[in-house]
């Protein structure tokens, strides 16, 4: 196979792969030919990286940031402060002020242990999907309170050189977007250095058809100021919802992955002065999160290459161009 992802991309975005610490063994032949940025999937997470409070774990996160810096591939942090992946120590006994100050050691530690990462992921997933929400209740918030994401902001711009992200998903529902949109200004006005905003991008089969408001959405965000960066692309092979344990995944499901593969791209081609980065989510479909999620065990394989990484359709598809 000749075909590079990261040559091919070379005048439009950067192209990431999010790893662990088995995939950057197993897929390292394909992220060493195809990528050029790189993402720890949990490896920099709070829970993984200060399971007791000052005591950190840093062995995976190392592997992974090694082998980037070994081979010159540019690492995105993430994240700070989230919902999951928390150690239990962090919300006990505290109050706003012992919360931000153990995100300020955390922060700083991992800092100045990876001084290099071009962007962290400040805040992930801190705002509802719901029409009727507006701020996901979190215990950051209940704890620290609604200025929770102009407090994290402000600490990690004390010791964080690269940029600093606002990150989330669902975010081309118009409703999300509006939310989101909001929160990041508001974060910018309160005197905080917020640079970039990440896109998850998680699509699935009942995507195909909202092709339109995803390109709005990219307009809008684009119309802001802020760095774009897709974080943690893939499609998977079935609907949103559907929680089914399926006997395998049809020749037509395929099709259809390849069809949204291939037009999202064309979208993000067309804005490529406005999006830094396209990030998937794993590298090949052997260790790809979906097989897990929403049921475990059912092979699903939302990217580019299959489980002996082998190119499949949507590859090919986003190469043609
Ligand atoms: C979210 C998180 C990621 C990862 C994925 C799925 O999108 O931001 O860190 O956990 O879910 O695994």
């Amino acid at each position: 196979m000749e075909l590079s992802l990261k040559e091919i991309y070379k005048d439009y975005f950067k192209i990431g792969a999010a790893v662990n610490i088995e995939s950057v063994d197993t897929c390292k032949d394909l992220i060493l030919k195809h990528f050029n940025s790189i993402t720890c999937e949990n490896a920099m997470k709070f829970d993984a990286t200060e399971p007791e409070e000052g005591k950190f774990t840093f062995d995976d996160a190392d592997k992974i940031y090694g082998f980037a810096r070994a081979n010159n591939i540019p690492v995105r942090g993430h994240n700070f402060v989230w919902h999951q992946a928390n150690p239990e120590w962090l919300f006990q006994n505290a109050d706003r002020e012992t919360l931000l100050r153990r995100l300020e050691n955390h922060v700083k530690a991992l800092a100045e242990r990876y001084p290099d990462i071009y962007c962290w992921d400040c805040i992930n997933e801190g705002i509802l999907d719901d029409k009727d929400g507006y701020l996901r209740k979190t215990q950051w918030l209940e704890i620290v309170g609604e200025d929770y994401f102009n407090e994290a902001f402000k600490i990690a711009a004390k010791y964080v050189g690269g940029a600093l992200f606002y990150n989330d998903y669902n975010e081309f529902d118009p409703i999300k977007r509006e939310k989101i949109i909001r929160k990041v200004n508001e974060i910018r006005d309160s005197g905080a250095r917020i640079d970039g905003i990440g896109l998850q991008c998680h699509l699935n089969l009942n995507h195909s058809v909202d092709f339109d408001e995803i390109k709005r959405g990219i307009e809008e965000y684009a119309k802001l100021d802020y760095k774009l960066q897709i974080t943690e692309h893939d499609v998977s092979n079935y609907a949103r919802g559907d929680s089914e344990m399926h006997d395998g995944i049809t020749f037509e499901q395929y099709k259809r992955q390849t069809k949204i593969f291939k037009e999202f791209f064309k979208i993000l081609r067309e804005y490529k002065n406005e999006i830094e980065t396209v990030t998937f989510w794993g590298t090949a479909d052997d260790t790809c999160w979906l097989n897990y999620f929403p049921v475990r065990g059912r092979k699903n394989g939302g990217l580019l290459f299959d489980e002996n990484h082998e190119p499949k359709e949507g590859f090919y598809a986003i190469c043609d161009f």
